[in-house]
């Protein structure tokens, strides 16, 4: 909308000014925030800004590639990407406990964007995606756990730099979004649902491995893709499957099969402080259903989630 036209065009006029002819760094997730943020300074410094896309291989299927692509074709930043699976799924080998994943992940994290910083040297700004909602959380008693959320939250202690910019700290999440179309942002990038920073790390219970995650994507999108087709995505704030560490007894044609319960999660919400399960009709989880058995192996049981928030959380882990 023209709002936001305005709002952008304005900005990138400030930050021109402000940033000169120095340079920008910026840790990009492919998350909306970090999204909208960059593609607004990149408007207005071109290649004096550069990107880190960390790629911890947790991402949901094909998503590196399509961050990657956008960024790299669309608007031709300057955007190194980090394949890290394997230093991540080192760091995670035998761990089981969800908030140490998350130590892990968020430690194993800031130390490859700063190995990969030290590359460029000195910078003299460092672009975060705060938005309006962080700055007043950070105010709260509760900021320390609310931020231990986001794998990016220690990252200025540790990137040398001389200032932090914030280009959306005044805007609201949906007016983040509207910026972000009017920037020319894809729509799948700037109506995206939540992800958590340590991604299918919590959402494989128990040991996360690389035959797992590979099992999780699939079994995810098709979840996805059978929720956008019939037309329940824009209703259900997010919705995720779930590899949950059980195994039980199955049967196909003559054989026994012994392998993966997948659990299928979907909540409408809005403020994700609580959340209801969501009423996906039965015979789209239905289709759901016999799509992942017959799509993904290892899988041979499906689930769905039927508990609100409280008392369960949204992630399982
Ligand atoms: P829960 O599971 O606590 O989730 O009901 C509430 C919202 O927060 C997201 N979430 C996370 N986001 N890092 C994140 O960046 C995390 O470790 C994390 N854990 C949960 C979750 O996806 C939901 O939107």
């Amino acid at each position: 909308d023209w709002i936001m036209k305005d709002f952008a065009e304005e900005s990138i006029k400030k930050l021109k000014e402000k940033i000169s002819n120095k340079k920008v760094l910026c840790a990009l997730s492919g998350g909306v925030d970090s999204s909208v943020a960059a593609v607004l300074i990149h408007k207005a410094v071109g290649k004096q800004l550069t990107c880190i896309f960390v790629d911890h291989g947790l991402l949901r299927k094909n998503e590196g590639d399509e961050v990657e692509k956008v960024f790299r074709e669309q608007f031709d930043m300057n955007l190194i990407r980090v394949n890290a699976q394997d230093r991540f799924l080192d760091k995670l080998k035998g761990v089981t406990d969800p908030e140490t994943k998350r130590k892990i992940i968020g430690e194993e994290f800031i130390r490859v964007f700063e190995a990969e910083a030290k590359k460029i040297g000195t910078v003299d700004f460092l672009v975060q995606g705060t938005i309006y909602p962080d700055v007043i959380e950070s105010g709260t008693k509760n900021a320390a756990v609310i931020k231990s959320h986001h794998n990016v939250g220690g990252l200025p202690d540790y990137v040398d730099f001389k200032e932090i910019i914030e280009p959306l700290r005044d805007l609201f999440k949906d007016e983040v979004r509207s910026l972000g179309r009017a920037l020319g942002i894809p729509e799948f990038l700037v109506s995206r649902q939540p992800f958590p920073g340590p991604g299918l790390a919590i959402r494989i219970i128990g040991e996360v491995t690389r035959e797992k995650i590979a099992i999780l994507q699939e079994a995810d999108y098709i979840y996805r893709e059978e929720i956008v087709n019939a037309g329940l995505d824009k209703e259900i704030g997010q919705y995720f499957a779930v590899l949950t560490n059980l195994r039980s007894v199955g049967v196909m044609g003559d054989e026994r099969t012994y392998s993966y319960t997948i659990a299928l999660r979907g909540v409408s919400t809005t403020d994700f402080m609580t959340a209801d399960w969501a009423r996906i009709p039965h015979d789209v989880l239905a289709k759901i259903s016999n799509r992942i058995v017959n799509e993904v192996e290892h899988v041979n049981r499906i689930v769905y989630d039927i508990t609100s928030k409280p008392p369960a959380t949204i992630e399982w882990e």
